[in-house]
């Protein structure tokens, strides 16, 4: 996390840097700083908080103008959210400037060298030893990227670093292990970002850079280079969304607006999918089907709300394909020494494509000869370039913290790939694949459907807010209960609230005693179309915290006589098929939540606390 913008050119690079840091605060929002060359000096201003404060600041105390410039929005790792702690770091020269993204692990050594040498830290930062060891190199060498490859080669851990030089004016370098960096090539002027977003307002021409590797900006071009000062092929692409994607379309924010965009995003995610013979066409999914063919298990990775559309894609795959699928959070799969070889197959989920843990995983699954298939919302971020193989989501830019219309993306990408690795094993017959793939068409307007009667859900949580709950519970059997999980983890990162999901079979085994008068209890009902035990035996789970006063919200298909008379609170959802219910579940969660938070004061597009791009480990 953190969002990094750089930028050299004929604008004023304050502005540039300020607006681009507004696209990246996402990434983090605990400091924010500045750095712009003026004069043959380094002007720098930096605050704890959010970007406001630093514009506040701006506004009180102006820097000169000048045409070069680097900025940093901050989520905390080494050292507390302070001012001095805060991006960017110089030297005790105050002619290099740095900011940073991920975390430097040799620091301390490095550090307690530089100190012997008599340099004087002043803040806590892992940071801020680059200030200072750039500033030897230069010493030396006196060219910027020169002296970022040095330092880079002296670096253990991972980092997007990017820096300015008072003697080198027009020249902004940067480097990258691990965490994301992009370039933008824009028409005499160029631009670094840890996103595209930071930059599409001024052009849509990028430039990805590669593991180990460091550029050197200039107006006119960009140089690219290895951490051995290598020339590196690199990789130019088009940017195909416009900055009007990545604002807030006239809603009060991110989150509603991408809750809104669900139903568009759900119908592109299934775009051009399916062959004129009605059989599936994963093009990018460009993995021989051999090896799909001869995987024997399947192993999905991943993190927060991606972790549980992998939960519900397991109940897919093993009921279409009949292969065994294990599902792991990211963080803790490698470290436990999973059993892996060349016929498993690997799916990493993860919107942003840079998640720390699911790198880690993926890159330990391929070591040990697994094949990995990414399902990823970032075209060109990390995760999907170390795959072997990807799914992209087409969700578009999603920029609230809280995932929405990406989850309900990858949960449409792992339908996909499951009746895909059913289609090439022929465990599914064509016949088959196509009616799901009708019934997987139909759910875009179904969402819509859903978002049209979302008043009551609204309502209800402002209910929940006026009454002081601090405790939510959800329930689910099935698909539900990822569901139930994934309702629990929008109400914690949003509404700050005690929120958690359980298997509704689970609750007589301890969760029960949880239960007191007027708790409320969100109940996720599968359909009484589908296997009627799975719905009978939530009925009787609901008619049991009943009977222990809870006040049961149950979100059921439409026409559910059956447990209507046990609902407090009834969120009626449109006929699925089992496996797919979970498309239109989620919504009235997320609406929920999102209400929730509104309605107790809090910010729903950055969370306390929380990130949207979590690039360390
Ligand atoms: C962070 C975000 C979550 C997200 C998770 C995985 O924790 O706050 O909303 O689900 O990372 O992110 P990814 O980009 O890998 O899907």
């Amino acid at each position: 996390m953190c969002g990094i913008v750089g930028y050299v050119g004929g604008q004023p690079a304050l502005d540039v840097v300020i607006s681009g840091l507004k696209r990246l605060e996402y990434r983090g929002y605990d400091s924010a700083g500045v750095t712009v060359l003026a004069d043959g000096q380094l002007a720098a201003a930096k605050k704890s908080g959010k970007l406001a404060n630093l514009e506040k600041e701006l506004a009180a105390r102006p820097l000169p103008s000048g045409t070069t410039g680097i900025g940093h929005t901050r989520w905390a790792t080494h050292g507390a959210p302070t001012d001095a702690n805060a991006h960017p770091h110089l030297d005790n020269s105050g002619r290099v400037g740095v900011v940073h993204n991920g975390i430097i692990e040799n620091f301390a050594a490095l550090r307690a060298e530089l100190a012997e040498r008599g340099h004087a830290l002043a803040s806590e930062t892992d940071t801020e030893v680059v200030a200072h060891l750039l500033a030897e190199e230069f010493s030396s060498c006196g060219d910027l990227a020169e002296s970022m490859r040095r330092v880079c080669r002296r670096l253990e851990g991972a980092f997007t670093l990017v820096a300015v030089h008072a003697d080198e004016p027009d020249v902004v370098v940067g480097a990258r292990r691990n965490s994301p960096l992009v370039v933008g090539i824009g028409a005499g002027e160029s631009f670094l970002a840890s996103d595209v977003a930071a930059f599409i307002a001024h052009t849509r021409e990028a430039v990805e850079l590669g593991q180990d590797q460091v550029v050197e900006l200039r107006r006119e071009h960009v140089t690219v280079t290895d951490f051995d000062g290598v020339p590196a092929d690199v990789r130019a692409y088009h940017v195909d969304w416009d900055a009007s994607a990545a604002e807030k379309g006239g809603y009060d924010y991110f989150m509603l607006k991408e809750i809104a965009e669900q139903p568009k995003a759900v119908a592109d995610t299934l775009l051009g999918r399916i062959d004129a013979g009605g059989s599936l066409t994963l093009d990018e999914v460009r993995m021989p089907a051999s090896v799909l063919r001869e995987a024997d298990k399947v192993v999905i990775v991943a993190c927060g709300t991606a972790f549980h559309a992998g939960m519900i894609a397991k109940y897919a795959i093993e009921h279409w394909t009949r292969m065994p699928c294990e599902v792991e959070l990211a963080s803790e799969f490698r470290y436990r020494d999973p059993i892996l070889d060349p016929r498993t197959l690997v799916i990493a989920i993860s919107q942003s494509g840079e998640t720390m843990d699911t790198l880690m995983a993926l890159r330990h699954a391929r070591e040990q000869g697994a094949k990995v298939l990414a399902i990823c919302n970032t075209n060109g971020s990390t995760i999907p370039r170390e795959s072997d193989a990807v799914l992209y989501t087409h969700a578009g830019p999603e920029v609230a913290v809280a995932s929405t219309k990406a989850f309900l993306t990858q949960l449409v990408a792992c339908y996909l790939v499951a009746l895909y690795l059913g289609q090439v094993r022929g465990t599914k017959w064509g016949d088959e694949i196509g009616s799901v793939i009708r019934e997987l068409s139909a759910i875009a307007t179904q969402v819509d459907d859903v978002l049209g009667t979302m008043e009551p859900v609204r309502e209800l949580a402002r209910s929940v807010a006026a009454a002081g709950k601090n405790t939510v519970l959800f329930l689910g059997r099935h698909v539900g209960y990822p569901v139930a999980l994934e309702g629990a983890l929008k109400l914690k990162e949003l509404a700050y609230m005690h929120a958690e999901g359980f298997a509704a079979g689970e609750l007589k085994h301890g969760p029960i005693a949880l239960i007191e008068d007027d708790l409320p209890v969100v109940v996720v009902v599968p359909s009484p179309r589908g296997r009627s035990v799975l719905h009978d035996k939530i009925v009787s789970n609901i008619q049991e915290i009943r009977a222990r006063g809870a006040r049961t919200i149950v979100i059921a298909e439409r026409g559910d006589a059956a447990v209507a008379p046990y609902a407090d609170h009834l969120i009626e959802i449109p006929p699925t098929p089992t496996l797919l219910q979970p498309l239109v579940a989620t919504v009235p969660l997320q609406v929920f939540a999102c209400e929730l938070a509104t309605a107790r004061g809090n910010e729903v597009d950055q969370p306390r606390n929380l990130a949207k791009s979590v690039t360390v480990e």
